[in-house]
């Protein structure tokens, strides 16, 4: 990562973080971006002693979170939460997401969904035009199920591998114990179809893409400063 992208990274870290209020419940994202704005919010909860709680979306994230002195809850005991953060991977210009790059996308919507907002944190490398046009888009499989899906795949227009691990031999495994499939498209057309599509799959745990959920979109310049995109 150059040190521009990680200013504006930096950026939308500390934005987010002076979003949240005392009391407020929280959904903690997982990756780069969203590291950082755990990051930022620590500094306050030290600092200022704010007064807040976060559902984690990630292993990672649990314990970035309890490294920073923020305190964890549950949906069980939480299931509304006043504001969630993360990272995606591409952002078009209907706020439509596609997220999963760290596999953590199955929990970062069922958090994302139960947020009364949801804002995301990217830099401008993100924004495009298409879904699927500079990433591929994960969708989370049971391990039996990751032929048939990818065949489902191929259908849709997509050319699919199973992620493999970087320092373990075999397939990525998720923090369900499931196996990620990456679905490379030109772009997706109709992103409504293909999330219908593949939620009516067997097999199929969920997806990366992320639609209608995001509220505000905080894009962060090399600069340091951050555009503030919100949905009426
Ligand atoms: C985690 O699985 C992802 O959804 C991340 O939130 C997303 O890939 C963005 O990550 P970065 O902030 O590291 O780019």
């Amino acid at each position: 990562m150059s040190e521009l992208q990680q200013a504006a990274k930096r950026a939308v870290g500390k934005h987010v973080a002076s979003m949240i209020e005392s009391g407020m419940r929280l959904g903690i994202g997982t990756g780069s971006t969203a590291a950082l704005a755990i990051e930022e919010l620590g500094i306050r909860v030290r600092n200022e002693g704010l007064d807040i709680a976060g559902v984690a979306t990630s292993f990672s994230a649990e314990r970035l979170a309890r490294e920073h002195g923020i305190r964890l809850t549950t949906l069980d005991e939480t299931p509304r939460l006043d504001l969630a953060f993360d990272g995606a991977d591409e952002v078009d210009p209907d706020f439509n997401l596609i997220k999963g790059r760290g596999a953590a996308q199955t929990r970062e919507k069922i958090v994302a969904a139960q947020a009364a907002k949801f804002v995301v944190l990217i830099d401008e490398s993100k924004m495009v035009d298409k879904l699927g046009t500079r990433m591929p888009l994960p969708v989370e499989v049971v391990p039996m199920a990751a032929v048939p899906v990818m065949q489902v795949l191929s259908s849709l227009g997509a050319d699919s591998e199973i992620r493999m691990g970087l320092k373990k031999d075999g397939p990525v495994v998720s923090d369900q114990g499931m196996w990620i499939i990456d679905a490379r498209f030109e772009e997706i057309t109709d992103p409504e179809h293909v999330n219908r599509r593949l939620l009516m799959t067997p097999g199929v745990v969920d997806h990366g893409l992320f639609l209608g959920m995001a509220t505000t979109v905080l894009v962060g310049r090399s600069d340091g400063k951050v555009d503030v995109l919100t949905r009426d």
